[in-house]
């Protein structure tokens, strides 16, 4: 599928068009001072997956929800003394905190991965805080890159790896600090997640004790297995379910929680970390219908074996 991927001003007529774009479910790219990002509606799974298929991501990491305010952070995660210090010793700036969800935050459990917790940052930079201010709402947004090339710095990097995909990219020119925001991870004692643009020597002194180095631990909330797994046995690729098993349907067919019965992976991923729940919490053994292996399909069978793996 392509389209034809607008460029964008970063005056008022170009933020509001981008700014309903974003409404309207679409993908934007915008200027962020550390690289550019790739933005959706957090609260749409459906948008949300359009950025996995975009960027051809072979697996579901968590995204970092960017926001305007920190009033805003507040509604979204269970806040803390460590978040208020660094919020507002950093932000709007370099910085992503991860804090546990608050209830009733409205996001898509995509933008999470499942997660009981969420990434957030305000950004710093004039165009994205235009932009943020305008959708008055959360916006995942992931380095606006195909999977597994550079960070995008300029609106010409995003073009060049992603015309055709997305609906818009707002051109103002090169990102400042050119390396992603330091990851923070405030659910337990505040450790390092990822290393960035914001060095950690002035973390440590706003919150007056060393940070915790989760070494190279920056993929694992993506990868680890136990965060995803069922209490119940899983069977993957199942015609044909026992009779004791919930049936995870995919496509048009008799089943318990269908994960698109139009057979749509976008639709898929956008549903499958709800439907893991919801059979989740009827602790029978889960059977699950075959997925393609094609486009979003991958990142959803990566997703189902590390869900079946033994354990
Ligand atoms: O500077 C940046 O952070 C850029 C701009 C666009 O804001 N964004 C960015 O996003 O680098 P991305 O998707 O490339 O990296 C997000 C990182 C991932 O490594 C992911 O594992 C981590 O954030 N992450 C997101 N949610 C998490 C969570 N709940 N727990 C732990 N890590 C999380
Ligand atoms: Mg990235």
């Amino acid at each position: 599928m392509s389209v034809n991927t607008l460029t964008l001003q970063p005056d008022s007529n170009g933020i509001a068009r981008a700014a309903e774009l974003l409404a309207a479910g679409q993908l934007v790219a915008f200027p962020t001072e550390t690289v550019y990002g790739l933005g959706a509606d957090a609260r749409d799974g459906t948008a949300v997956a359009a950025i996995y298929a975009a960027k051809g991501r072979p697996s579901f990491n968590p995204l970092i929800v960017h926001l305007a305010t920190i009033n805003a952070a507040r509604t979204f995660a269970v806040w803390t003394d460590a978040a208020e210090v660094l919020a507002q010793a950093f932000w709007p700036g370099p910085l992503t905190l991860v804090l546990p969800l608050h209830a009733n935050h409205g996001l898509s459990s995509l933008v999470t991965a499942g997660l009981s917790t969420v990434a957030l940052r305000l950004p710093a930079h004039p165009t994205a805080q235009a932009l943020l201010a305008r959708f008055n709402g959360p916006v995942a947004a992931p380095s606006a890159n195909p999977s597994g090339r550079i960070s995008p710095t300029k609106a010409h990097h995003v073009l060049n790896g992603l015309s055709g995909q997305i609906a818009a990219v707002i051109d103002d020119g090169p990102c400042d600090v050119g390396l992603e925001s330091t990851i923070i991870g405030l659910d337990g004692p505040p450790t390092l997640l990822r290393p960035g643009g914001l060095p950690i020597n002035g973390i440590e002194a706003a919150l007056g004790a060393p940070l915790v180095k989760a070494g190279d631990a920056i993929s694992a909330p993506g990868q680890m297995a136990s965060h995803y797994a069922p209490r119940a046995a899983m069977r993957l690729n199942v015609h044909h379910p026992n009779k004791n098993e919930v049936f995870l349907g995919f496509g048009n067919m008799a089943c318990d929680v269908n994960l698109s019965e139009t057979g749509d992976l976008i639709e898929a991923a956008a549903t499958l970390f709800d439907a893991l729940h919801q059979l989740d919490a009827l602790a029978r053994p889960i059977a699950v219908a075959p997925i393609p292996e094609t486009g979003l399909g991958l990142a959803i069978n990566d997703r189902l074996r590390r869900a079946a793996a033994p354990r």
